[in-house]
């Protein structure tokens, strides 16, 4: 199994990716979960990660709290789409699990060091706030990571945070630019992809008909989303950004993408954040990323469901 170390700010779409990865033991080996701030405070986000891996009766595994803001503004939150908890939903019970007492930032370093070099992959869910000041501050690590897929950014379908944006990088667009130009083999999951894999109203019942804790919490989760979405796009089902990512680890031949340039803006204040990905190849910048822009989605719920189905 791959060893992975889940970065996140959850959310209910980063739950269900954690559920997914927790339920897959023979494909990921989560090694480690490390909350950063985000969609919610950090404390919240540090809570729900435990709710998360209580939920999928997983209460070994470790979770850290990393940074609580960004590197270099104040922090965005996201409860006008996920609510007051960030988690908002299901009713679930509050945590018994501890938070590990390392600091996330230390623990990514460490795990990094502690490993042969590209045997981690890093799965960040979230703003990159952990991951690029673990960059900053033990740059010996950089080589030693296997890959980062991760959710972020966007090209045709732009912004969701601001016209520019998407929320992810707008948070931490400096923290971004420090992942992107590190020279990791990276893998993104932008808006162009995670728009095509929606929670349609069937695919919403497929989740509630597992008949268990989890699957009925699942549904609610995406219930609760799905509300949002609504009213801004009138799409038919809420995108369920974050699963994309644990889902590539698993089954990489759902998705299809370009290996392109994608730089962050971080100056200018209108389109701050934005990920300038070279779709086109238009520039002779050197491809630093695996941009993915399509999914087969029914492939992607009927992984997910029949997955959840084992919790
Ligand atoms: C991303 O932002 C968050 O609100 C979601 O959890 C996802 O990671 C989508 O833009
Ligand atoms: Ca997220």
């Amino acid at each position: 199994a791959r060893k992975i170390i889940i970065d996140t700010d959850p959310g209910q779409d980063d739950a269900v990716a954690i559920l997914l990865a927790l339920a897959s033991p023979e494909d990921l080996d989560v090694l480690g979960i490390t909350a950063v701030a985000g969609n919610v405070p950090l404390a919240l986000t540090s809570k729900n990660a435990r709710i998360v891996c209580e939920l999928a009766g997983k209460t070994d595994t470790k979770v850290f709290e990393g940074c609580d803001r960004p590197m270099g503004r104040e922090l965005v939150t996201a409860e006008h789409v996920h609510g007051k908890t960030g988690l908002n939903g299901p009713v679930l019970p509050d945590p018994v699990m501890d938070v590990q007492a390392q600091h996330a930032v230390d623990y990514i370093i460490d795990t990094l060091r502690n490993h042969e070099a590209g045997t981690v992959t890093l799965c960040p869910l979230g703003p990159l706030t952990n991951i690029g000041t673990a960059f900053e501050k033990a740059p010996d690590i950089v080589e030693k990571v296997q890959e980062i897929v991760l959710m972020g950014g966007a090209y045709f379908e732009v912004g969701n945070i601001t016209p520019a944006a998407e929320f992810n990088i707008y948070v931490d667009p400096q923290a971004a630019d420090i992942v992107f130009k590190s020279g990791v083999p990276i893998v993104v999951m932008p808006l162009d992809v995670t728009h095509k894999a929606l929670v349609t109203p069937s695919r919403n019942d497929a989740f509630r008909n597992i008949g268990t804790n989890v699957g009925t919490a699942v549904a609610e989760m995406t219930d609760f989303f799905e509300r949002f979405d609504k009213e801004k796009y009138g799409s038919n089902g809420a995108p369920l950004h974050d699963p994309c990512v644990t889902a590539y680890l698993i089954q990489p031949e759902l998705f299809s993408g370009r290996h392109i340039n994608v730089e962050i803006e971080t100056t200018s204040e209108l389109t701050m954040g934005m990920t300038v990905a070279d779709w086109w190849r238009v520039t002779d910048r050197k491809p630093n990323a695996l941009f993915i822009g399509d999914v087969d989605s029914d492939g992607l719920f009927s992984l997910l469901t029949e997955r959840l189905s084992r919790l």
